[in-house]
């Protein structure tokens, strides 16, 4: 089912479905979401929090003490940083660092960007890669180095790699937690696991924002500053791809699903299928599993990222030994080299995008997305107005864009295998609009000058295409006439005379 992403060309199905719904009420923003959630359990929480979070992974915690001689051949902190910094000389026209934050100790938390437009917005996917969450899990930094180096070395001749830069923002974290890993523990400095550091759906008392470790809250606020469409973190000590939800309401090891459980499903599915062996698994089915069912945890990143920064986030278990030797590094980087490109592609080359504007102003507009059988909303952008959205294909979806003084429009597509893009033109409700002091000036403006223009522009397009559309559609029904008539000439010879109004 995946295969189809080793094509290179990617040409995106234009639907132009325009029918307004004259919705008397508007759906409110959503600005948290997920699944269900209840806590009508706190009493249990309380003891279980500790219990379930921090020391669940007795097994992995012993397993690091035994870590000694291990960082022999890997980056320490300082070289990494001037592997990053070497990138950005190598390929300065398509990358750039930044850092997000300090660890507890002071080290930056840099990030590689990697881009056609590196630190400019533009109406396209974001992507990130975080790697050593835990600090005695250091192959994805490992890996993420690879990675930037290969597209950096591949931009122009590779299909695959010009594909992801041009059309993709791609964030690289190598190291979440640079503190553990000169450390060569899993937690930070203080000791705290950082993938149970985050706020949990079912855990409010651990939604205080202030006693959290600052490599937490490095990653919090680079999420609300950046608009990720999905995302992947890097972790040892299995093979498998995990996708939310991590925990489970009533804190057994089960399935929970979260809403978007196909969409996370198929993008697991892509992981292991392209890698060299996760999917022959014996411990997971097809090498991917749902993080409840494996085993449930709290406070963990995947889910925050769902649920608070509208970024589909998988948790990567990509190594069964959590530090091979340094050797084996290019031997792992050749086994995911496949899945990562092509999960970051995916962002690109599957699900639904387009951009939503008014029809009065012609402004970009950062209305809401919602698929009809999803409890879940994705933010179409301020500056653009394009919104990016996975979903599974092989199946028929009904989109709704809304925002608050516009007429939501509706409109269907399916999805096989390519991306589908569907733009929206909103028409404001009529008093309702003027109330809104922003699309009054827009209201002022939108006819002179640069903005009618603009809208101008839009609507000629819109026009163009469903011109086109009636076009095709017109040519078929021509064509299939013509075909009827061929198969009907020799029987109905003898009918001529009779029938003589049959032929045109
Ligand atoms: C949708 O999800 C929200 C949480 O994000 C929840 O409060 C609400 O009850 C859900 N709605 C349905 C119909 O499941
Ligand atoms: C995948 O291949 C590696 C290297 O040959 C091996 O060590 C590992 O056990 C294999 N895993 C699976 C699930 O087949
Ligand atoms: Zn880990």
């Amino acid at each position: 089912m995946a295969s189809s992403f080793s094509s290179s060309s990617s040409s995106t199905v234009t639907i132009f479905f325009f029918v307004a719904f004259l919705v008397a009420s508007f759906p409110s923003c959503v600005d948290s979401r997920g699944g269900e959630r209840s806590f009508g359990f706190a009493g249990l929480a309380n003891h279980s929090y500790e219990a379930s979070g921090r020391h669940l992974l007795v097994q992995e915690m012993n397993q690091s003490e035994e870590v000694q001689d291990v960082t022999h051949g890997y980056m320490t902190n300082h070289e990494l940083e001037k592997a990053m910094k070497k990138i950005t000389y190598r390929c300065a026209n398509i990358s750039r660092m930044y850092s997000i934050g300090n660890s507890l100790m002071g080290i930056p938390l840099w990030v590689l960007e990697i881009s056609d437009k590196p630190g400019q917005e533009e109406p396209e996917p974001a992507f990130k890669f975080i790697g050593n969450v835990h600090g005695d899990e250091p192959v994805g930094r490992e890996l993420l180095l690879f990675l930037a180096n290969w597209l950096c070395d591949n931009y122009g001749k590779d299909p695959l790699a010009s594909i992801i830069i041009k059309n993709v923002h791609l964030h690289l974290l190598p190291t979440m937690n640079p503190d553990g890993f000169s450390l060569k523990k899993r937690g930070n400095a203080n000791n705290v696991d950082l993938n149970r550091d985050f706020p949990d759906q079912f855990f409010p008392q651990n939604n205080d924002e202030q006693p959290r470790q600052p490599e937490t809250r490095a990653i919090m606020n680079w999420l609300r500053e950046n608009h990720f469409t999905a995302s992947a973190s890097l972790h040892g000590g299995a093979l498998v791809a995990n996708y939310p939800w991590d925990g489970s309401k009533d804190l057994r090891k089960q399935y929970y699903a979260c809403p978007d459980d196909k969409a996370f499903r198929y993008m697991a599915n892509l992981y292991s299928h392209f890698h060299y062996n996760m999917s022959q698994s014996r411990e997971f089915e097809e090498g991917i599993t749902n993080g409840a069912a494996w085993y449930p945890i709290y406070g963990g990143m995947q889910d925050w990222n769902y649920i608070h920064g509208g970024c589909f986030e998988l948790t990567l278990e990509i190594s069964d030994v959590k530090w091979p030797r340094a050797e084996e590094l290019p031997v792992l980087w050749n086994f995911n080299k496949a899945s990562m490109l092509n999960l970051v592609a995916s962002v690109f080359k599957s699900g639904v995008h387009g951009r939503i504007f008014s029809a009065l102003s012609g402004q970009p507009l950062p209305a809401a997305v919602d698929i009809k059988g999803i409890n879940y909303t994705v933010k179409a952008g301020q500056l653009f107005g394009d919104y990016h959205r996975m979903l599974a294909p092989g199946q028929n979806y009904e989109v709704t864009a809304s925002m608050p003084g516009y007429f939501p429009k509706t409109a269907w597509f399916s999805i096989e295998d390519e991306a589908v893009n569907v733009d929206f033109i909103l028409n404001p409700v009529d008093g309702e609009s003027r109330k809104l002091k922003p699309l009054e000036n827009n209201c002022k403006c939108g006819y002179g000058g640069m903005q009618k223009s603009e809208m101008m522009l839009i609507l000629t397009r819109n026009h163009l295409q469903v011109s086109i559309a009636a076009f095709a559609i017109l040519g078929f029904l021509l064509f299939l006439f013509r075909r009827r008539i061929n198969f009907r000439i020799p029987n109905s010879r003898q009918l001529v005379t009779h029938k003589r109004a049959l032929v045109p």
